[in-house]
């Protein structure tokens, strides 16, 4: 089965997907995306993902060039298509293709793209056994909650991580925690599970949402604040959330081992409740 590409309402084999040179995606980075897995099949929150792609469109001045309902049978349609047991769907939208010029056209049409590959989940014993992460300056633009395709401080902090044996980045901007290069930081201290709040330094993860509710159905106490450096270093427990690594516990910071150095409590209880809630 050939992994599915999909431009501008047509659905074609991956390798046979292709934008003009001259698409403002490609020039700029004019654009923004989503990633949505699928489980039992079916694509996880949806509903949310796509509210929020209205959401970034909006915010850039961006023109959707289908209604949800419209965006939900094309997703639908491109699992269908690709056929496989989980299925990972970029959705990535642009201001088209236009000469370049950094103010953009008012009439140039959107690209929408799609891919859907297969999701091959995280390694179970790495979800079993915690990662570490390394803290960098959160050098992003303002307005994080924009789920733009503009990625390359996200793709350097990544990569600086991967070069030094570390899983994620986490931005830290002004000595606060904002949130990791592809997924939300939440902290455990003292029973209470402290995350950034929503807002521009952060994205608004669909499974930072999930998490917070089952934290709360969970019991425990839960505070929308930013958690300063020093905080984060003396954790009792961190874990990670977004749709790639789930529920991941983090056991180093910086070298440095976080409580036991191993996945804490509440991680292990939260990533269970996790577990349970995607079947
Ligand atoms: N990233 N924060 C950032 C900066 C992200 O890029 C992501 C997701 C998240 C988690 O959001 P969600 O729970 O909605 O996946 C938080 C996607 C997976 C990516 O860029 O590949």
């Amino acid at each position: 089965m050939p992994d599915i590409g999909f431009v501008n309402g047509r659905f074609l084999p991956l390798e046979e997907a292709t934008v003009s040179v001259e698409d403002r995606g490609f020039q700029f980075g004019d654009g923004v995306y989503e990633v949505i897995r699928t489980y039992h099949g079916r694509p996880f929150h949806l509903d949310a993902h796509l509210a929020r792609l209205e959401r970034s469109a909006k915010a850039i001045e961006l023109p959707l060039p289908w209604n949800i309902q419209q965006w939900t049978a094309h997703v639908h349609e491109g699992i269908k298509r690709g056929g496989y047991a989980e299925s990972k769907v970029y959705l990535q939208l642009t201001r088209g293709a236009a000469p370049r010029d950094h103010s953009f056209p008012a009439s140039t049409k959107p690209t929408a793209v799609m891919t859907v590959r297969e999701m091959r989940p995280m390694d179970p014993a790495l979800q079993a056994s915690g990662v570490t992460v390394m803290t960098m300056d959160d050098w992003r633009w303002g307005r994080c909650d924009i789920k733009s395709v503009n990625l390359l401080p996200n793709v350097m902090a990544r990569q600086k991580a991967k070069q030094a044996g570390a899983f994620e980045a986490v931005f830290v901007r002004n000595g606060l925690v904002t949130e990791g290069a592809v997924s939300n930081v939440m902290t455990v201290k003292a029973g209470h599970v402290l995350t950034a709040p929503e807002g521009e330094q952060i994205l608004s993860g669909v499974t930072r949402t999930v998490m917070l509710d089952l934290i709360r159905k969970e019991g425990l106490p839960v505070e929308e604040r930013f958690v300063a450096l020093d905080e984060f270093l003396r954790a009792d427990e961190i874990f990670l959330t977004g749709t790639t690594v789930e529920v991941l516990p983090v056991v180093g910071v910086d070298g440095q081992p976080i409580g036991s150095g191993k996945p804490g409590p509440v991680t292990q209880k939260l990533q269970a409740a996790f577990q349970r809630f995607v079947g």
